[in-house]
Parts: structure tokens; C-alpha cells; sequence
């Protein structure tokens, strides 16, 4: 096991779901002990009662070298700024795989990504940096997933599909095979995607179509 200690970056109910896994991961052996959590709020974990607490603030925190941080913020946008804060303090983010989670020997996973628990990756599959992929979804074989996407929970990419960076993809929304979603698109919770996604798009439903165009920041990004 890696020594030193894992910090959970952010409190909010991602952060708070991760108090667990992370547990479950240091048993395994495929994390240091967690220290806590840090956050810009520091009344975040107030009214709730978990064996560590908030170390310090995401604005301050001055990352140790052997700390391993884990990104709990889902928005891609935010985690980008986040990453981008802590990485040049010297913060390194750990790859966290659940050890329900299921992962073909072929699939590739990139740094500081987390696999939840009972989410699977399939064969020839290549998951990109800090993605979150939350509980019981699916990577079918041969999907990309950019860096900084965040699958919520039940998610199931089935074969082909291409999620390029920054991807926000809702609870239980399904992507047909091959579908191609672009930078900075969400897609809304229950949708069911057959065709192309363009960047910065938000769509939802079933069969999904676009509730708004592109916003003029989030194309450019
Ligand atoms: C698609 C989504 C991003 C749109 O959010 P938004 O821009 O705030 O949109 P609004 O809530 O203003 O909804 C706009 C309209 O779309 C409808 N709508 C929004 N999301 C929908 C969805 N997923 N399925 C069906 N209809 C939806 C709303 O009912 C509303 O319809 P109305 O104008 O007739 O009242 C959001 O609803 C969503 O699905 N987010 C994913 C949430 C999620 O899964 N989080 C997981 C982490 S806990």
C-alpha cells in the first residue's frame, strides 16, 4: 500500500459517500488511512457523524508529498479549477477503484479517476484523468471517457460511445453504442442518447433532445 495519507477533496455529498469508499479502498490495501476532508465550507459535515472531519479549507490547503487527494466534486468546471489549485500547490490526485468495481485487464483508467463501487469497465475501454464514475454504472468496451467527466450513479455508456472532456452525465441516462457526446455537454438524469451530442449541449429525456444550444464559454472551452 502507498504510505502516507488520503484527503478527500470537498464535503459534499459525493465527499461524503467517499468517507466510505475510501475506507473500503485502505482495506484493501489500495490506500493510505484517510485524514479527512477538506472544503471551503467548514460547517459542511456539521449534523453529521462520520470518524473524520474537515482538515481544512481547498483555499489554504497546503498538500503534504505523500498526500493523495480524491476529487469529490462532480461539476466538471469546478473540478478543472480545483485540480488545477491543488495540482500547483504540488497536490497529487490517487486513482481510487472500489474493490466491488469490476475492470477488464485491457481497460485503461487514468490518474486521480474514481471507480464507486459495483461500476464496471469493460474490455478495451480507456477512461481518462479525475473522472468520477459513480455506483452500478457501466463502461462498456471500447468507450472513451475524457478527462474530468463525472458518470452519476447507474450511468451505462454501452459499446462505441465517446464522451469527450468535461462530460456531465445525469443519473440512469443510457448512451446508445457509438453515440458521440462533445466537450462540456450534459446530459440530463433518465435520458436515453441515440445521436450525436455537440459541446457544451445540455440534453435530456427519452429519446433525448436539446433543451438549450451551446452557452458561448462552454464551446470555446
Ligand atoms: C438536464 C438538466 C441538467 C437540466 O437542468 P436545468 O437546466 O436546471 O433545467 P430545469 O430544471 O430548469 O428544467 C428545464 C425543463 O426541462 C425538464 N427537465 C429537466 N431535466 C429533465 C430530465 N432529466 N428529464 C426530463 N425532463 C427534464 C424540466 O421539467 C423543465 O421542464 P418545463 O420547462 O416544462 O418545466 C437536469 O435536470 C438534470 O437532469 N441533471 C442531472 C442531475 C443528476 O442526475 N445528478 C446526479 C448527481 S446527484
Amino acid at each position: 500500500m502507498e504510505k502516507g495519507r488520503t484527503v478527500i477533496v470537498g464535503a459534499g455529498g459525493f465527499g461524503r459517500e467517499l468517507i466510505t469508499w475510501a475506507g473500503d479502498a485502505h482495506l484493501a490495501g489500495r490506500l493510505p488511512p484517510l485524514a479527512g476532508l477538506i472544503d471551503d465550507a467548514p460547517g459542511a459535515l456539521d449534523g453529521f457523524d462520520y470518524p473524520v472531519g474537515i482538515i481544512g479549507s481547498i483555499a489554504d490547503f497546503a498538500p503534504q508529498p505523500d498526500d493523495r487527494l480524491l476529487m469529490a466534486i462532480g461539476t466538471p468546471r469546478v473540478k478543472a479549477a480545483v485540480a488545477g489549485l491543488l495540482g500547483d500547490r504540488g497536490g497529487r490526485f490517487a486513482t481510487m477503484i472500489h474493490p466491488t468495481a469490476v475492470i477488464a485487464g485491457s481497460a485503461r483508467i487514468g490518474e486521480g479517476t474514481i471507480l464507486c463501487p459495483l461500476s464496471l469497465v469493460s474490455a478495451d475501454a480507456a477512461v481518462g484523468r479525475l473522472v468520477s464514475v459513480n455506483a452500478l454504472s457501466s463502461i462498456g468496451h471500447d468507450v472513451r471517457v475524457g478527462d474530468r467527466s463525472t458518470l452519476s450513479a447507474h450511468v451505462d455508456l454501452t459499446g462505441g460511445v465517446s464522451l469527450a472532456e468535461d462530460v456531465m452525465v445525469g443519473t440512469g441516462a443510457k448512451l446508445l453504442p457509438r453515440v458521440k457526446v462533445g466537450a462540456g455537454a450534459t446530459i440530463g438524469a433518465g435520458s436515453v442518447v441515440y445521436r450525436t451530442v455537440g459541446p457544451g449541449r445540455s440534453v435530456y429525456a427519452a429519446p433525448a433532445r436539446t433543451l438549450r444550444a451551446a452557452q458561448p464559454d462552454s464551446a470555446a472551452r
